[in-house]
């Protein structure tokens, strides 16, 4: 068996800027052909364990996997021990004796797969926490680095929920130069505090600015407009009138006017007609179909670059 240490991505701010840039660069290589898979997983094993639903992260993972000449084990919710009381611990001493790469989804806080990130030979991957979505970031600035050559310097109006995409977005492109992320969110449903100060932070040091506000006026012209569905992961919010409080917080061709040369981003799922107008999601300005293939390629970088 390879044995050598493995190395975790649960967060972007575990990222030092070197390794953020890298990942993207080489999911952008994967998605050009410039680099192609050559079994650079061969004799290695990468389990995928989702417990909530998952159609492009899932899918990304185990097909990059495969595609890399990994061998896959793939469990939903109900498979593994932890349902019946056996420890994060026990469970990751077990795998991490059989396992080389462990891919999770618990939609639950990250400290859980930190817990499984306490070990160095089986590398783990946060494929979206409670806090942060890492892997949706590496996608998305890899779509942006496909469509414009470069991160630095973009400017992205997000819309919609504070919810883990965003957050990672924001900690991720703030670590690049010069770029101008505005957060157009609902009102009470911003980003983490924390998390904003602390892509706030970051980008003091790169010269970017992320700015939110909780209206829908003023939108500045943009490179990107990028969306995300009003019910992240399909979960119910408690309040009964959270609709009439998003309903202004639709991208639609209007706001798209407002940046006559930018593209449209989402995350995906989309819900027609609620986050997104079909016009904008199916128009020619959308490239919200190839950003969900950016998500294969950013599954191999951080695939291989786990698995060291
Ligand atoms: N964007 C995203 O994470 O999609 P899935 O929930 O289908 O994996």
């Amino acid at each position: 068996m390879d044995r050598r240490p493995r190395r975790h991505l649960l967060s972007i701010q575990d990222l030092s800027d070197t390794d953020l840039r890298h990942l993207v660069a080489r999911s952008a290589d994967y998605a050009a052909g410039r680099v192609r898979p050559a079994d650079q997983l061969r004799g290695l094993v990468t389990a995928v364990y989702f417990r909530r639903t998952s159609t492009r992260t899932r899918t990304a993972f185990s097909s990059g996997a495969l595609r890399l000449g990994s061998h896959l084990i793939s469990y939903g919710p109900g498979d593994l021990q932890l349902n019946t009381g056996e420890t994060v611990e026990d469970t990751t001493r077990v795998l991490s004796g059989m396992v080389d790469l462990f891919v999770a989804r618990t939609a639950d806080p990250v400290a859980e797969l930190r817990a499984f990130a306490e070990q160095d030979r089986m590398g783990v991957i946060n494929a979206m926490s409670a806090e942060e979505h890492p892997t949706q970031a590496l996608a998305d600035l890899s779509t942006m680095t496909q469509r414009f050559g470069r991160v630095d310097g973009l400017r992205v109006l997000y819309v919609g929920e504070g919810n883990n995409t965003a957050a990672a977005l924001a900690l991720a492109l703030s670590r690049f130069t010069e770029t101008r992320l505005y957060l157009r969110t609902p009102p009470g449903y911003g980003l983490d505090l924390d998390l904003l100060t602390a892509a706030q932070v970051a980008a003091g040091r790169t010269g970017s600015t992320v700015a939110e506000a909780h209206h829908m006026t003023d939108l500045p012209e943009v490179d990107v407009v990028y969306a995300t569905r009003w019910q992240t992961t399909g979960t119910a919010k408690p309040d009964p009138d959270w609709r009439r409080v998003f309903a202004p917080f639709q991208v639609d061709g209007a706001v798209l006017a407002a940046s006559p040369q930018a593209v449209f981003m989402h995350d995906l799922p989309a819900h027609r007609g609620e986050e997104v107008t079909a016009g904008v999601l199916d128009g020619p300005r959308s490239i919200a179909f190839e950003q969900a293939q950016h998500k294969m390629f950013s599954a191999q970088a951080a695939l291989e670059w786990c698995a060291g």
